[in-house]
């Protein structure tokens, strides 16, 4: 990930990134008690804010910390975040946390003030290479938590299976489940054979993506079907294609999985379809 962009937004005022400071007493600190977003932006407009947004409500209402701005507020504050640090293709960070005590309490008080604190960088472009060099990824064992479907900003487990993944020489880890397909450590997963794309559903096993959703509609704009069930082991190492998906990275082929090249080893026909057609897609949404 590139730097930060030097204007980030700390409860309401846009300040240096060098000069932010948050209380060491804030629960995200003490606690990782709080929920994030990372809203991909083009060409300066934030694509897929409401949804974003909606899912920032979800995970807030989920941890009982009130929502500390309206729909509208919050709009606007992504619109001058990406104003403020330039425009152009970004990534936007977003953190809601329960905010400061005055001590340690597993049990927070009522009545707090919530932490927002908000952050940009540059997105590598797309179609800058990676794609076609496709991505190596490994499966471990999913040991994080059971309510994957939280953002939440605790990321502690799925910090140590990227490391492992990283010590493994991949780009990416694939989790499962008792041999059935959870998700990536920071990404959504699907996978194709005989023409048929598969991804499994939405439940406190992984986050609801919002690039899942959008590989969703590419894929219902072409026509072609795509299973929300379960996948198991066997059917990611017999597949012809996997991707990933998230809202740094859109859609990318793994080619390489444990070692073993995926379909043909090399990026697949239906993603390159997905990819041109998710191109276009947010081009006209963020036009
Ligand atoms: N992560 N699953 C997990 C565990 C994730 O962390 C992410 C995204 C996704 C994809 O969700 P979306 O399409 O809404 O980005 C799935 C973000 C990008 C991150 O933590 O940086």
């Amino acid at each position: 990930m590139a730097d930060a962009l030097p204007v980030c937004l700390l409860d309401g005022a846009f300040v240096p990134a060098g000069e932010a400071r948050v209380s060491p007493f804030d629960r995200g600190f003490l606690f990782g008690d709080g929920v994030y977003e990372v809203v991909p932006c083009y060409g300066g407009k934030p694509f897929r804010l409401e949804a974003h947004l909606d899912r920032l409500q979800s995970g807030l209402a989920a941890l009982a910390i009130p929502n500390p701005h309206s729909r509208a507020r919050w709009t606007g504050l992504v619109q001058q975040l990406v104003a403020v640090n330039g425009g152009g293709d970004l990534g936007l960070y977003l953190e809601v946390t329960r905010g400061a005590g005055s001590g340690r309490d597993f049990l927070p008080r009522a009545g707090m003030q919530p932490t927002v604190f908000g952050f940009c960088w540059r997105l590598a472009a797309s179609g800058s290479g990676q794609p076609e060099r496709g991505l190596a990824c490994v499966t471990l064992d999913d040991i994080r938590w059971l309510r994957c479907d939280i953002k939440s900003i605790a990321l502690l487990g799925s910090v140590l299976l990227r490391m492992e993944a990283g010590r493994r020489g991949a780009d990416e880890a694939i989790l499962l489940r008792d041999g059935r397909l959870a998700e990536g450590s920071s990404s959504s997963v699907f996978v194709a054979r005989r023409g048929r794309v598969a991804t499994p559903p939405a439940n406190h096993e992984r986050l609801p993506g919002i690039t899942r959703q959008v590989v969703g509609d590419v894929l219902a704009t072409l026509g072609l079907p795509l299973d929300v069930r379960d996948v198991h082991r066997e059917e990611l190492h017999a597949a012809d294609e996997i991707w990933i998906a998230s809202s740094t990275r859109e859609a990318l082929p793994v080619t390489r999985l444990d070692g073993r090249a995926v379909g043909t080893g090399r990026p697949g026909p239906l993603w390159r379809r997905v990819f041109d057609a998710f191109q276009a897609l947010k081009r006209r949404e963020t036009a």
